[in-house]
């Protein structure tokens, strides 16, 4: 995972928090794919989890989805093979998202976590490696899920 690359995408209900997530990363240094959506109107989060899922796996850059509760677009980008996408909801998710499951997509809740909140969420995600070892074996069994 390419992490000074990222792909950001959400729903209407994520669209703010998107916007100021994508404002830091670009202050940050951070390259960031904008896979939309580009207002608050209406639409529908499996399109916008599917899209920038889709150009993270491709290109090897983190992700970053949003929708309301980040529920609707963690359940849509795990669908996708090879997605481990986490909701994280504070610093200790963001870790462990990270150092246990080597989340490579964050789901954050435009409506339920705070925009420091979800910035710090962000920055801990980005920033912490994967612990690897007994780890490891746990995720090659989601891999081999994903075959059954
Ligand atoms: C949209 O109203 C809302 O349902 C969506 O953003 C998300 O929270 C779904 O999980």
């Amino acid at each position: 995972m390419n992490k000074k690359r990222v792909v950001i995408g959400s729903d209407h209900a994520g669209f703010e928090m998107k916007e100021q997530i994508k404002k830091y990363l670009k202050q940050n240094g951070y390259d960031v794919l904008d896979e939309g959506t580009d207002s608050t109107d209406s639409v529908d989060y499996p399109d916008f989890a599917a899209k920038t899922v889709t150009e993270c796996l491709k290109s090897g850059a983190a992700g970053i989805v949003i929708c309301g509760t980040g529920i609707g677009a963690s359940i849509s980008a795990n669908k996708i093979k090879g997605a481990r996408a986490a909701l994280c909801h504070d610093a200790y998710t963001a870790i462990y998202s990270r150092r246990h499951n080597d989340a490579n997509i964050l789901a954050l809740g435009g409506r339920v976590t705070g925009v420091d909140v979800g910035i710090q969420i962000v920055d801990l995600f980005l920033s912490t490696k994967f612990d690897g070892g007994r780890h490891r074996l746990r995720i090659d069994k989601i891999s081999k899920l994903e075959e059954e």
